[in-house]
């Protein structure tokens, strides 16, 4: 059977957690002005994800690997790429990350209120990223100007802005690519930059705007979400001072990870993802047909009373098996694990630097569609 499901619904401006609180349990469902279907119930979420082959990732006109890559050639792809992101491939790093978050803990300003997402999250996502990848601390600058920018034409979606952005961040990684090619084309060095540009695939080597599309979204995966993360987690912390107080007692990793995960899922700021279905299909008792563009709302999804009961009750051993902060199927975020260290290595060094951290008078401000999460989170640490 078929519901009728609301149509047009315009997110434009809204907070979408409590815009999809409100959906969730009325409609399994809904189309929003651009047509596309928007699942909101954990069980549908999980299930379009899981289908891959009814459920292509091929949404984009643009190149986009591994992302918008389906099947034989998506495996081949994350088999080349995941090897840059397993605990193996990532533990030279860790003492790099903790470097810098305690220099940014001893950096910050104590007893004035600052913005947790731009002045700590963005700040130690491009500090990081750049540590990982290999890129000269010149770039620091810029790059957190970018995350800003990207933030903001993502906001707006307005097209026009989020192409220049795009093509900003492509000049800059065609400079970062250049600087690693000898005088005969060869590779030099041995960064992670470097490694991708020799990584093949299917026995061929990455072709040049492949490694930029790698880039652009490790990138994209990494900074801005980093940056929100940062925010709803010190948002988190500020509100539960006997959750910071135990943490900054000393928890063991897989305690620090749980938490992260459970808090992340109360309020996931990396709302959703896109599909586009190969035939017609029916979910949860919605009829959609072929070609139909559908989105998986990972953050209505991860609040579902369904499966969570009470959405904001913090549970993190109960809900870590149904926790889609990192989605699920083929196309679950090979990034996770650097994602949670870099999260822990921070929220660890800002609690030992600190012995305590409140929200600031002025009212934090939530994003709004397409993002979650909060824009602006003010914290006084202490
Ligand atoms: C900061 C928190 C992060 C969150 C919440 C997050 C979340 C997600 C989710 C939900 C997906 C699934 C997309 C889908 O099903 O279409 C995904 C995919 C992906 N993520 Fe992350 N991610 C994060 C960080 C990262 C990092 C640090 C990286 C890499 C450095 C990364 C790289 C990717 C890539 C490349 C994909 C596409 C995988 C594929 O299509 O096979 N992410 N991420």
């Amino acid at each position: 059977m078929s519901h009728p499901l609301p149509e047009d619904v315009d997110p434009t401006g809204q907070d979408l957690r409590a815009f999809t609180d409100v959906l969730r349990p009325q409609h399994v469902a809904v189309r929003n002005v651009r047509g596309e279907y928007v699942f909101l119930r954990h069980a549908d979420v999980r299930a379009i994800a899981l289908d891959d082959a009814t459920f292509s990732s091929a949404v984009s006109a643009h190149l986009q690997i591994p992302n918008g890559l389906d099947g034989a050639e998506h495996t081949a792809y994350r088999k080349a790429l995941d090897a840059f992101l397993t605990p193996a491939a990532l533990e030279p790093y860790h003492a790099a990350f903790e470097r810098i978050a305690a220099a940014l803990a001893s950096e910050l300003p104590a007893h004035v209120a600052i913005d947790a997402v731009t002045d700590i999250g963005a700040v130690f996502a491009v500090r990081a990223q750049s540590a990982w990848l290999g890129w000269p601390t010149a770039l620091e600058a810029p790059l957190v100007a970018w995350v800003a920018r990207n933030h903001e034409a993502t906001r707006s979606g307005n097209r026009t802005d989020m192409v220049a952005v795009a093509d900003e961040f492509d000049t800059l990684i065609n400079g970062l690519l250049d600087a690693r090619r000898g005088p005969n084309g060869a590779v030099i060095g041995d960064d992670v930059t470097a490694e991708l540009m020799r990584t093949e695939v299917d026995g061929r080597p990455l072709r040049e705007e492949e490694i930029v599309s790698v880039l652009r979204n490790w990138t994209g995966g990494d900074l801005g979400s980093i940056a929100l993360c940062v925010g709803v987690l010190l948002y988190h912390l500020a509100q539960d001072a006997p959750l910071a107080a135990r943490l900054r007692e000393g928890v063991p990793d897989a305690e620090w990870d749980a938490v992260i995960n459970e808090i992340l899922r109360i309020d996931d700021p990396f709302v959703s993802n896109r599909r586009i279905t190969t035939c017609p299909v029916s979910v949860g008792g919605v009829a959609l047909p072929e070609g139909a563009r559908v989105k998986l709302n990972w953050t209505s999804a991860n609040r579902d009373e369904a499966v969570f009961g009470d959405p904001d009750a913090f549970e993190p051993e109960g809900n870590a098996q149904h926790n889609l902060v990192y989605g699920i199927g083929r196309h679950a975020c090979p990034g996770e694990l650097l994602a949670t260290l870099e999260l822990r290595i921070a929220l660890r060094a800002i609690l030992a630097a600190t012995t305590s951290i409140t929200l600031g008078e002025e009212t934090s401000m939530r994003e709004v569609s397409p993002v979650g999460g909060w824009s602006d989170v003010q914290v006084i640490l202490a």
